[in-house]
């Protein structure tokens, strides 16, 4: 598999398809998009204007993604029941508050290849990942150790530090972190696999960036995880940037547990409420140690307010709160949305417009910048990272001038997402030209 990050003036042969013959113009862009099938979902959005009034070009979903429309009329309508109902919404809203959670039983489980059961919706990433240490990574003996990648995103390295300082540890002793080979930039997936061998019974936990956030690459997530079972350690995933952006098959993977959040490719607002996935061989253990709160108990004996704590089977016997309800409702309207497209479906679009894009910047080849996303199928999502030699933030700032959204990421990296729920052909094009200085 190659890993290897691209330059950017190599031929691009990509998940698209060729593109031996790339029609570089506007109006081909204009075609593509007119034969996509997926078109009109763009319409299920709002899009951001410029200072001018003009649309801008918003390549910027793997950070912050758009509105759904419908998120306004769902959270509406929860305003207005509160306001018509008070109290009485808990049981008597047109969705009860008090099992809103309930609604992400089936569509969650979707979203990830997760049986029912094995998903909730609840809190946001960095808590989750706390809560999910805490059963998952219990050191014993000499089987005390976490591997995670070197670069990962720095709320999951406070996360893994933090855990392991609370045992009394010392961090440098029991997180063994796999980074690029020297002079490289991208991960070697055989060197995470070797040194999970190595680590063998030393190790607790693999705990990996499913897409990570500074890069694009994509770990084999099956391989990895089978590596760490067969060791007898536990695999968990930070899946931020895998959710809405690559089909997933959690249950079947045998993933042990997964979080994620929901204001990226899942477009369900700033600081949206995240998932959370376990599978159900550990979910059916209600013994398993735990934090606890109210909503993690069994409902049957939730209201009793007995003061022992009998846990809930399934992902849903992590919740510690009851269901922030106007943060659930974008949620809600976006994951609909999912739902009725496929990650599939979307996938196969993401390939092709992120293809097309890489081809443009291939084809065109602006000077002094590489791609560093690798190109494989399996090895990316969306995102294209984009290395600058110099001048990063600066060239960063002119896209900026010339109406594309997207982000930057220290030290030199520009990001573009085209995200295929709201972009498309004419979108990557925008980027690509104006990356490259073209009309
Ligand atoms: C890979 C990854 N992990 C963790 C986080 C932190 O997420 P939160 O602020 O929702 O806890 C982010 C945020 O962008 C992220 O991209």
């Amino acid at each position: 598999m190659n890993t290897h990050a691209s330059h950017i003036t190599q031929p691009a042969a990509s998940g698209a398809g060729a593109h031996a013959h790339l029609d570089t113009s506007a109006e081909h862009a204009a075609r593509l998009d007119a034969a996509d099938p997926l078109r009109p979902l763009r319409d299920e959005f709002e899009h951001p204007f410029g200072e001018d009034g003009r649309p801008l070009t918003y390549l910027c979903g793997n950070s912050l993604g758009l509105m759904p429309r419908a998120a306004r009329a769902l959270v509406n309508e929860e305003l207005d029941d509160w306001s018509r109902l008070a109290v009485e919404g808990h049981l008597h809203s047109r969705r009860p508050w008090v099992d809103f959670h309930e609604h992400f039983r089936h569509l969650g489980a979707r979203l990830v290849g997760a049986q029912p059961g094995e998903v909730v919706m609840m809190n946001s990433l960095t808590v989750n990942l706390h809560l999910l240490m805490v059963s998952f990574w219990r050191p014993e003996g000499k089987r005390t150790k976490i591997l995670m990648e070197r670069g990962a995103f720095p709320s999951d390295t406070y996360a893994v530090h933090s855990h392991v300082h609370a045992r009394g540890l010392d961090p440098a002793k029991h997180v063994i972190e796999i980074g690029p080979r020297s002079g490289e930039a991208l991960i070697r997936e055989e060197d995470i696999l070797d040194a999970i061998r190595e680590a063998g019974d030393t190790l607790a936990l693999v705990m990996i960036g499913g897409v990570n956030y500074a890069t694009g690459q994509a770990f084999g997530i099956e391989r990895i995880t089978a590596a760490a079972h067969a060791v007898g350690a536990l695999a968990g995933w930070d899946l931020a940037h895998w959710a809405g952006n690559l089909p997933a098959r959690l249950h079947d993977w045998n993933v042990d547990f997964a979080c994620w959040c929901s204001y990226k490719y899942l477009n369900a607002g700033p600081g949206a409420v995240a998932g959370c996935f376990v599978h159900e061989r550990h979910g059916n253990n209600i013994a398993l140690p735990r934090f606890a709160g109210w909503w993690g108990n069994d409902p049957k004996t939730r209201f009793a307010m007995g003061p022992e704590f009998v846990a809930r089977a399934g992902a849903d016997g992590w919740q510690l709160s009851n269901p922030p309800i106007m943060a659930l409702a974008p949620l809600l309207a976006s994951l609909q949305l999912f739902d009725r497209v496929g990650m599939d479906a979307l996938h196969a679009k993401s390939r092709a417009v992120t293809g097309y894009l890489r081809a443009l910047l291939a084809e065109w080849a602006p000077p002094g910048c590489r791609i560093v996303t690798p190109d494989a199928p399996g090895t990316h999502g969306a995102q294209l990272s984009i290395a600058f030699e110099r001048d990063a933030r600066a060239r960063h700032a002119e896209l900026g001038r010339r109406g594309i959204v997207c982000d930057f990421r220290e030290p030199n990296i520009v990001r573009l997402a085209p995200a295929p729920l709201y972009n498309g052909y004419a979108d990557a094009r925008a980027a690509a030209a104006a990356l490259c200085g073209r009309p």
